[in-house]
C-alpha cells in the first residue's frame, strides 16, 4: 500500500488547503475560501465519480492502491459480489429474510431537519452548508451494526444514517435525484484502514459476533479500536456518531463529520431486559416534548500525516482537528411506533455516494462503498427515494432564523 503524502499538492488548491490547515490549528484566524471554491454549492455540476470533482482536488492525498482507478474498480466489483453472498448466507443461516448486508436492524426512523448555525465558520460554507442553504428536511435511520437481527445487549456497533432532501443540482449517482446522505457509526474510525481490510472483517463477522471480534486480535492498530467500541450502549439518543471516512467540502478541503447529542440531553435508563430496548428507548425519547437533538460537527483535514485520507484507521483526534459545529439535527416530537414507519424505513437506501460533488467521498474505503451499497440494496430490493415526509404528519419546516442555543424544541402541533 502506498503511503499518503502531500507531494502532489499543487497550485492554488494547495495554497488554499495549506493555509486552511494552518488556520485549523488555531495559529491564524479563519480565512475566507478562495473565490473559485465559493462557487461549489449543491447546484454545481459533478465530475465522473472516480475523478476529482474539480482540477486540483485530487491533490488531497488520493492515491489508487492497484495502480489505477479502473483496476481498483475491478476489485470493488468483486467486493460487491462477495457482499451479496455474505448478505444471503448470514441471514439464511439465522433463518432471517435477506436484509441490509450491514446495519440490518432498525432502531427507528425519524424525520427532522438540519438547521445551519448562522454564525458557522466561513470555512464550512460549501455544498449543503453554503450560505443561503438550509434548513434541510431529512430522514434519519438509527441502526445496529451487523447484517442480521439480534438482541440489543449483544456486542455490536451502532449507526446513524442521514438523508437530506430537496438538495438541488446533479448527483454523483443516478439513482436518487434530490438527496445528500451522511452515514455515521459510533466509532471515530471504521473497522480497517481500507476496504480490503474491511472485507476481510466482513467475512469473519458473517460467521458471528465472536469470530468478528476475534478479527481485532490480528489487527490491533487498524480494526481493533473500532471493534473494542462495540459494547452494548444505553441509548441511541446520547451516543456520538462519526463518518469514519473523509469527504470533500468543496474542491479544496477534506473533512470528516460527526454528530453528538446537543448539550443538556439527559442520561437514559432503558429496560435492558427488552431485546429491543434501543428501539423502545428511542421511541420514548422522540415522543417527549423537545424531541431529539444532535449537533453536527465538521473536522477539517490539517495535514496528510495526522489526518490522512487513504488510511481510515488513523483517528482525526479533536486535539489535532477541533470539531467545528455547523448546525443542529432537530427531530421534533413524533411517534416512531407508527406502524407505517418500519416498512418505509426498510425500503430507504442510504449511500455515502448519494449526494453532490461538493461532498464527494474520499479514500479507498469510501470508493469501495460506491459499488457495495448498490449491491446490498438491490439484493434486498430497497431503494425508495423519499422526496418529502412521505405522508407522515410532520410540522412545517420553519424558515431559518436565530435559534436559541439550548431551549427545547416544541414543534407546531407537536
Ligand atoms: C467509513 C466507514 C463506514 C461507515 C461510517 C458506514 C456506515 C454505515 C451505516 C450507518 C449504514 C446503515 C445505512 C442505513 O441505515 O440504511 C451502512 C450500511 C451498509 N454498509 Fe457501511 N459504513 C462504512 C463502511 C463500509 C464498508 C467499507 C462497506 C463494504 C465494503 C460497507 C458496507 C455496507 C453495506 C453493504 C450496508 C447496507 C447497505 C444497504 O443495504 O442499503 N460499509 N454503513
Amino acid at each position: 500500500m502506498k503511503t499518503t503524502s502531500a507531494r502532489s499538492l499543487t497550485g492554488a488548491a494547495a495554497a488554499a488547503a495549506l493555509s486552511l490547515g494552518v488556520a485549523a490549528c488555531g495559529a491564524r484566524p479563519p480565512v475566507a475560501p478562495p473565490a473559485a471554491v465559493s462557487a461549489l454549492t449543491p447546484d454545481a455540476p459533478p465530475a465522473p465519480p472516480f475523478e476529482p470533482p474539480y482540477a486540483g482536488a485530487e491533490s488531497m492525498n488520493t492515491e489508487y492502491y492497484l495502480g489505477s482507478a479502473a483496476q481498483e474498480a475491478t476489485r470493488f466489483r468483486q467486493f460487491a459480489e462477495q457482499i451479496r453472498l455474505i448478505q444471503a448466507r448470514q441471514t439464511a443461516s439465522r433463518d432471517q429474510p435477506v436484509q441490509r448486508g450491514f446495519h440490518a436492524k432498525s432502531h427507528g426512523c425519524a424525520y427532522g431537519r438540519l438547521e445551519l448555525d448562522p454564525d458557522r465558520d466561513p470555512r464550512l460554507r460549501h455544498g449543503v452548508f453554503a450560505d443561503g442553504k438550509g434548513p434541510w428536511p431529512l430522514w434519519a435511520r438509527f441502526s445496529n451494526g451487523v447484517g442480521w437481527q439480534q438482541a440489543d445487549d449483544e456486542l455490536d456497533a451502532r449507526g446513524l444514517a442521514l438523508k437530506l432532501m430537496g438538495v438541488p443540482g446533479p448527483k454523483l449517482l443516478p439513482d436518487e435525484t434530490g438527496t445528500q446522505d451522511f452515514l455515521l457509526t459510533n466509532s471515530p474510525t471504521p473497522v480497517g484502514a481500507n476496504a480490503e481490510e474491511f472485507m476481510r472483517f466482513a467475512h469473519a463477522n458473517a460467521k458471528g459476533t465472536v469470530p468478528g471480534l476475534g478479527f481485532a486480535v490480528g489487527h490491533l492498530g487498524t480494526a481493533a479500536p473500532a471493534l473494542l467500541r462495540t459494547n452494548a450502549i444505553d441509548s441511541m439518543v446520547n451516543a456520538q456518531y462519526w463518518s469514519g471516512g473523509a469527504f470533500h467540502l468543496g474542491a479544496h478541503q477534506a473533512v470528516k463529520l460527526s454528530a453528538r447529542p446537543c448539550p443538556g440531553v439527559a442520561p437514559r435508563t432503558p429496560d435492558r431486559g427488552n431485546p429491543d430496548y434501543l428501539r423502545a428507548d428511542l421511541a420514548a425519547a422522540a415522543a417527549e416534548p423537545g424531541g431529539l437533538c444532535f449537533e453536527l460537527l465538521v473536522q477539517l483535514q490539517v495535514d496528510p500525516e495526522r489526518t490522512p485520507i487513504e488510511n481510515a484507521a488513523v483517528e482525526w483526534t479533536d486535539e489535532v482537528s477541533p470539531p467545528l459545529r455547523v448546525g443542529r439535527l432537530i427531530f421534533p416530537t413524533q411517534d416512531l411506533s407508527d406502524p407505517r414507519r418500519a416498512p418505509f424505513c426498510r425500503q430507504l437506501s442510504f449511500n455515502p455516494w448519494h449526494g453532490v460533488a461538493a461532498h464527494q467521498p474520499m479514500g479507498h474505503i469510501n470508493r469501495a462503498r460506491r459499488f457495495v451499497y448498490d449491491a446490498s440494496r438491490d439484493r434486498r430490493q430497497g431503494g425508495l427515494e423519499p422526496k418529502d415526509f412521505a405522508g407522515f404528519d410532520v410540522p412545517v419546516v420553519p424558515e431559518p432564523g436565530p435559534a436559541p442555543a439550548s431551549a427545547p424544541e416544541t414543534p407546531p402541533g407537536g
